[in-house]
């Protein structure tokens, strides 16, 4: 195998472990012994776990020779050990490296284990590793914020719903599948009480996958019944309000106006480890925050039917005139049963690792 299929392959096993590993990076790492065959493969365990360098020098037994990780190994000591002591302790004579650690606390892995006369290669295949399982980290290390992709589902003409007010189901069984698999990469699912109110929905994944990711209700005054399912105990909730309380454990008053500061809430779910959240909904909270610049991708399931009149997906974005429309870059196409999945990210949205700013990984 080749390092660029092997750090492919270490793309994949990463992606096999987003949504478990906040706040440290999902990272795959792929060994192979003198004669270029895989004797271990790792990826990032829960915080406090091994590292995906670890995990995988554990299953090669001493076999392994050349490293493949998609981020620089780290050099210092948090809740485990440094992983470029390890790869070097394990006889590990080459490593290869996608993207370079970006924080200051957890950076240093190449120099050490060059010091340690282990050679290094870096930047391979980079640009596809940044835009790959470790973008949301990289983004949250860039800009101290979590990764915001919105998901709709709307029909070919941009509507949520009939004129009756019913929308289930807007797109096929194979597009509520993939929103399973999307909700469970991510840290945290955000709707609007507006959502809550008028669907009473449940934000979980569903198979569980074992994890859950946290239902982030923003709520400003309240309006939440006690019985509706996100209160329920099937995942953790924080309900976002400007006063109001639904216990101390689960509320977070993000003071502002009259409505919930929809920036400062980001800042507090960075706080709270929220690396990546997907934005549910509905129509009034996601113009809000495509208004306030928040949005860094756009996942659309659009649907082959038209109802010429209902609630449009999204409502007042701040756009007065075309030239302030909020330009997008489309990414992927793909085609799930008979609807369509548009996958979009804002322009000028920085996918790769910028300034070293925030804490390191644990
Ligand atoms: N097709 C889809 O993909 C999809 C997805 C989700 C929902 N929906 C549909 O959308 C409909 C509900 O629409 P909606 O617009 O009422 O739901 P929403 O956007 O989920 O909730 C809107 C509510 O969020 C609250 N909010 C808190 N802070 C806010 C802020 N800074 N800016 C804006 N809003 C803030 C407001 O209530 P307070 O002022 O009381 O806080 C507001 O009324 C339902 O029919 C549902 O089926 C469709």
């Amino acid at each position: 195998m080749d390092i660029e299929q092997a750090m492919r392959r270490a793309v994949e096993l990463s992606r096999a472990v987003l949504g478990t590993t906040s706040p440290n990076p999902p990272v795959g790492a792929v060994l192979l012994d003198s004669a270029g065959e895989i004797v271990g493969e790792g990826a990032t365990q829960p915080p406090g776990g091994p590292h995906a360098e670890v995990v995988a020098l554990q299953q090669a037994a001493g076999r392994a020779r050349t490293a493949v990780v998609t981020l620089e190994p780290c050099n210092h000591t948090g809740r485990t050990g440094p992983c470029s002591q390890a790869l070097a302790a394990g006889g590990i004579t080459t490593v290869v490296v996608g993207c370079n650690e970006p924080t200051a606390l957890a950076g240093g892995g190449i120099q050490a284990l060059r010091e340690s006369r282990v050679e290094v290669l870096t930047g391979v295949l980079e640009q596809e590793v940044a835009a790959g399982p470790l973008s949301a980290w990289l983004h949250r290390q860039g800009t101290g914020l979590p990764l915001v992709t919105w998901k709709y589902a709307a029909t070919l003409d941009g509507r949520s719903a009939a004129v009756d007010g019913t929308s289930q189901w807007i797109t096929g069984p194979e597009a509520r599948a993939d929103v399973h698999l999307l909700r469970s990469e991510v840290d945290a699912i955000v709707v609007g009480v507006g959502t809550v109110l008028a669907d009473d929905p449940s934000l979980t994944v569903r198979p569980s996958p074992g994890h859950q990711p946290l239902r982030v209700v923003v709520d400003s005054h309240g309006r939440t019944p006690a019985t509706a399912k996100v209160l329920d105990d099937s995942a953790r909730t924080l309900m976002v309000t400007t006063g109001p309380s639904y216990g101390e454990e689960r509320t977070l008053v993000v003071a502002g106006g009259d409505r919930v500061d929809l920036p400062a809430l980001l800042k507090a779910l960075a706080d709270r480890d929220v690396v990546s959240l997907l934005l549910e909904g509905g129509p009034t909270l996601a113009g809000a925050f495509l208004r306030d610049g928040l949005v860094d991708r756009v996942v659309g399931y659009v649907a082959p039917a038209l109802l010429g009149a209902g609630p449009a997906v999204l409502e007042d974005a701040g756009v007065g005139t075309i030239d302030d429309a909020v330009r997008l870059h489309l990414t992927d196409v793909t085609r799930l049963g008979g609807d369509v999945r548009l996958t979009l990210r804002r322009n000028g949205t920085a996918a790769a690792p910028q300034a070293a700013k925030t804490q390191g990984r644990g």
